[in-house]
């Protein structure tokens, strides 16, 4: 796993927009993997403005979703469904067939589950997944003691993620359950690059860092990743010991 620390929130967002653009000249079919929530909103929008000013053909790159709020109606404004929409497949004329998101909605979220899996595994498996990481070491919905061999599954969210997570609501929502890929996908994922920035991720950063890999704390799961990139902005480097 490397690290990559930028002075800036944007410095790190045009970086990572730089390596989905990267990622897509290189493979124009690729498995894209992308987290909703705020730390990639930026570099989303990278992407999608740089694509379009080089004029590069997004047209073959095939999404899937890391996760989703289970019972949440579709185009539910703050949904992960919606952020993708919002972010991708609005800007960059997707059609349905090029993406595959968790139906949180689903009265048979095991089904969900396995045609998830299905569908990355028909893809050939993902080639470049973006993460956040929670206020409680999260990655997706991967909650902390969720066992690293897992693939796609439901799970009850922890008091953190459904507190923190009305953020992205304008009215309070019951969050309770939350569908995600695991990390199986994730260790098996091509490319890896996880994304946080702002003082508030200061401590999860530095127990993602420094702390041993334990199940207990997920994000710890990306020191086991050869091709796994922590990267972060300044604020969020502030509590790592300095490399000597
Ligand atoms: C969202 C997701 C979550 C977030 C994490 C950080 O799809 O997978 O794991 O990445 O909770 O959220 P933000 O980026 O909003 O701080």
């Amino acid at each position: 796993m490397k690290l990559n620390t930028f002075p800036s929130a944007a410095e790190l967002a045009a970086f990572v927009a730089d390596a989905l653009i990267a990622q897509i000249r290189q493979k124009p079919d690729s498995v894209i993997c992308i987290a909703s929530g705020n730390s990639p909103k930026l570099a989303c929008e990278g992407f999608t403005e740089k694509a379009k000013a080089e004029g590069l053909d997004t047209s073959q790159f095939f999404f899937v979703g890391l996760d989703e709020w289970v019972g949440l109606e579709p185009g539910t404004p703050g949904s992960c469904a919606n952020d993708f929409q919002k972010r991708l497949f609005e800007p960059l004329q997707m059609p349905s067939s090029r993406y595959h998101l968790f139906n949180g909605l689903s009265d048979d979220l095991r089904q969900e589950c396995f045609k998830m899996d299905e569908v990355i595994r028909v893809k050939g498996g993902i080639d470049l997944m973006i993460v956040g990481i929670g206020m409680n070491g999260h990655i997706g919905f991967n909650e902390p003691g969720t066992s690293w061999n897992n693939r796609s599954h439901v799970i009850k969210l922890h008091e953190t993620t459904t507190s923190v997570g009305q953020k992205y609501f304008q009215e309070r929502k019951t969050l309770d359950q939350g569908i995600t890929l695991g990390f199986a996908h994730l260790l098996a994922a091509r490319e890896v690059i996880l994304m946080a920035d702002g003082m508030a991720k200061a401590e999860v950063i530095k127990a993602a860092v420094e702390g041993a890999p334990d199940e207990a704390f997920p994000a710890t799961v990306m020191q086991l990743h050869e091709n796994g990139m922590i990267c972060i902005d300044a604020a969020a480097a502030s509590l790592l010991k300095p490399i000597i």
